[in-house]
């Protein structure tokens, strides 16, 4: 695949992008089949591209940043910001100010929960989640609830695991200080209308929060268009490496809210008793950052703008609109979210009549596929569903119909080993 073009691809490339990602090109050994990666939903595999800008800094411009004034460190802060840059216009940010790098998502939440969260939230202020978060966007928001006093509310879920937006306008009847949301569910994959929820919440006077991990990677995400105060996402899930992610948040709200982490970097003038804080993202960046995994991240966002974000949202409609019609002939089948593949992003959950989800990885990964099985950090979620876990399979832009294939095979094969066919 050429990722200097700007052309996008068409669906038959989708194998040629395969040759991009040397972990999908080993050879599996005796015995072995090749590799069937379904578990980008945990974290993405990575392109030649990616691996050699990593190690391009390592071994060409490998210093610290923003401190130093010789070549070699100018030219890794040069990059670095650079990668800010490419992940602004990624979203469509109206300023590289308003990115701060972080390790992933987590940290990303964390951080708006332990000082916009503390600085704006008081007792008895309702904060308005829902039942399909992952922990990272429950968690920070307990913690937080528990210190100020504040009241949390889940949106409910209707039966093909959509959001009920009636419950939602409901719960924003009682005017909550915070809407947070993921954009993409991590183990229903039901696509949220993020947009439509955030124009609701923000008619409601409430501040938008997008758990974004699961959508920035596989979707156009506009953060401008979807009008959000805060989106957080992960490197790692989008080709990049891990220990690089991203807090978008609207300029004036980085800037009002109080630092999280004190340290180097994150300074205007230190006294000591007291210190002054940098301008936004610095702020929130203190001590030495991910300055690799940062510039990774640059190469991962101009990876995917060469394939196109249409592109990858129209080829994982397509391979999991055939994964859905081919799970429904494996008998025992029980799917969770969605069947409509426009309501779904690259993520199909199921069980196989009653064998334990992590009994069916297990074979799966005897026939050399790769998916996850268990809660998937989402326990409420899977009490919702009447469940302990599932087996998880998830898409991205190397996957190709005859993956789904693959994995069907190989549910054929634990249905004989547990005599269910
Ligand atoms: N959040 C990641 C997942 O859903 C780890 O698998």
């Amino acid at each position: 695949m050429q990722t200097q073009t700007n052309q996008p691809v068409t669906p038959l490339d989708a194998a040629a992008i395969r040759a991009d990602f040397p972990i999908l090109n080993q050879d599996p050994g005796p015995d072995r089949k090749p590799l069937v990666f379904l578990d980008s939903a945990a974290s993405s595999q990575k392109p030649a591209v990616v691996i050699e800008a990593l190690d391009d800094y390592h071994r060409r411009y490998n210093a610290n940043i923003h401190r130093g004034v010789y070549q070699l460190s100018e030219l890794a802060t040069g990059r670095y910001e650079q990668a800010r840059h490419l992940v602004a216009d990624f979203i469509g940010a109206a300023s590289h100010r308003e990115c701060v790098f972080v390790r992933n998502t987590t940290e990303a939440i964390n951080l708006v929960a332990q000082t916009w969260g503390r600085r704006n939230i008081r007792v008895g202020d309702l904060i308005v989640l829902t039942v399909m978060e992952h922990h990272s966007n429950l968690v920070p928001w307990q913690i937080l609830a528990e210190e100020t006093g504040a009241e949390l509310a889940h949106v409910r879920l209707t039966p093909d695991g959509r959001l009920d937006l009636d419950h939602l306008d409901d719960l924003l009847a009682r005017d909550p200080k915070l809407v947070a949301f993921t954009h993409v569910s991590n183990s229903l994959g039901t696509l949220v209308d993020a947009a439509e929820i955030s124009r609701r919440a923000r008619a409601a006077g409430a501040a938008v929060l997008i758990d974004g991990a699961q959508s920035v990677p596989h979707l156009p995400v506009d953060v401008r268009q979807l009008d959000c105060d805060f989106l957080a996402f992960s490197g790692h899930k989008m080709l990049a490496p891990m220990g690089s992610g991203v807090l978008y948040g609207k300029k004036a709200l980085l800037e009002a809210m109080p630092p999280y982490m004190g340290g180097g970097s994150m300074i205007r003038k230190v006294e000591l008793t007291r210190s002054t804080w940098a301008d936004v993202p610095a702020k929130f960046e203190a001590g030495t950052p991910a300055v690799g995994d940062a510039i990774g991240l640059g190469a991962a966002v101009e990876y995917l703008n060469a394939l196109g974000m249409d592109w990858v949202r129209e080829h994982e409609r397509d391979v999991v609109g055939y994964a859905l019609e081919r799970l429904v002939e494996v008998p025992g089948m029980t799917l969770y979210g969605p069947l409509d593949p426009a309501a779904r992003s690259g993520v199909v959950s199921f069980n196989l009549g009653d064998i334990h989800p992590h009994d069916v990885a297990a074979i799966l990964d005897g026939e050399n596929v790769a998916v996850r099985a268990g809660h998937h950090c989402t326990q409420p979620l899977m009490r919702e569903l009447g469940v302990v876990a599932t087996t998880r399979a998830s898409f991205y832009i190397y996957n190709t119909r005859e993956d789904v294939d693959r994995l069907v095979e190989a549910l054929h094969v634990a249905n004989r080993i547990f005599g269910l066919a």
